[in-house]
């Protein structure tokens, strides 16, 4: 039995009757932290905004919720501690590596991640897209600090090992789970900039509720995920350069120069409406289509998917769509795409599989 379990346990049967059986067992649910505002800190107790985060380490958070004991026996491990607009690819191949290794551990049934809001989107997308498990990995942040009257961080990181230790959330994909709904890595989004309702995902709706510490799911993902998907990081130190660019009123090719001229392999481009492209930006991203680099258009808007061979011939231009994924996500898909392949029809395939 390894220490970890062993821990869990003994820290279990100290705080009430439990009975050793496999099936009855709690489940082992291991915490891996990375900063962000659930380890945040404010200098007064009603200080929301304007506090500093990733400054509490992962077993005070653990400390914090002694309520954690009741659903699951929980170990921890700080990955790393940063406010989550630094994430970057480093970051991401590290814990990904850190989680599928965990994971291969036969007594652990469950990760959480804690981390921090701005980015979890993303990282929960890349996880998604990378994690070779079908055990439940939840990622949980907070919109406010952790020293802050009605702080939503023990809450949800309660909920977060309630539902990775349930055999419900087995199989769904990677999980984001904060103000007692449970959200789908491929479509869920920070809507609001600091409300602790922010996160949903529009129109294709959440996955479903946390209620009193039972998951409750009512819809899954239609997309591959996880243990289905063709992507391994394991082998890699380095991610594709992929940068994306905004559209707007009075769009130039200031942008698209820069990541061409940095040697960016691929472009994903932020478009107005579905996508659209102003004529300087089409003829410029069409010459860098010419000399290899994969560009793929998406929406600034929400909703929505960007449609191919709308305003944009791109049969004849050989760019790809991002479906339905936003430019955040469709920068990760598309570098984890040029893992593989640097053919667009394959690359497209992918970005309507995933
Ligand atoms: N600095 C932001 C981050 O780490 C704070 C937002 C949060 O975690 O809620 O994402």
């Amino acid at each position: 039995m390894s220490q970890r379990l062993k821990t869990g346990l003994a820290l279990t049967l100290l705080c009430g009757t439990f009975t050793v059986h496999a099936a009855d067992r709690l489940p082992n649910v291991v915490i891996m932290a990375t900063g962000g505002t659930i380890a945040g800190a404010g200098a007064t107790s009603t200080t929301t905004v304007g506090y500093t985060a990733a400054k509490i380490g992962v077993e005070r958070l653990i400390e914090a919720v002694p309520e954690l004991k009741k659903v699951a026996n929980v170990s921890g491990e700080q990955v790393f501690q940063i406010a989550s607009e630094n994430m970057n690819n480093d970051y991401w191949l590290k814990l990904a590596k850190r989680v599928n290794e965990v994971l291969k551990q036969p007594d652990v049934d469950g990760i959480v991640i804690t981390h921090g809001t701005d980015t979890i989107e993303e990282t929960a997308y890349f996880l998604n897209l990378v994690v070779k498990s079908k055990k439940p990995v939840v990622i949980v942040g907070a919109m406010r600090p952790a020293t802050a009257i009605s702080a939503d961080g023990p809450i949800n990181l309660y909920n977060a090992v309630a539902i990775a230790g349930s055999k419900a959330a087995i199989g769904q994909g990677v999980l984001v789970a904060l103000n007692d709904e449970i959200q789908g890595a491929r479509d869920v989004t920070k809507t609001n900039t600091m409300t602790t309702n922010t996160f949903r995902s529009p129109e294709l709706g959440s996955l479903g509720y946390i209620v009193s510490g039972q998951a409750q799911f009512y819809r899954a993902s239609t997309r591959k995920h996880t243990s289905e998907t063709e992507f391994d990081v394991s082998k890699l130190d380095s991610l594709p350069a992929v940068n994306i660019a905004f559209g707007a009123a009075n769009a130039n090719t200031l942008a698209i120069d820069a990541f061409a001229a940095a040697g960016d392999v691929g472009i994903v481009y932020a478009g107005t409406g579905n996508g659209s492209l102003s004529t300087p930006v089409r003829a410029r991203l069409t010459e860098l289509r010419q000399q290899g680099i994969q560009i793929t258009r998406s929406s600034r808007i929400s909703n929505g998917p960007t449609i191919r061979n709308g305003e944009n011939n791109d049969d004849k231009t050989d760019f790809t769509v991002s479906d339905t994924l936003s430019p955040q996500k469709a920068r990760i898909l598309l570098m984890l795409a040029l893992t593989k392949t640097k053919d667009s029809k394959e690359i497209q395939r992918m970005f309507y599989t995933y």
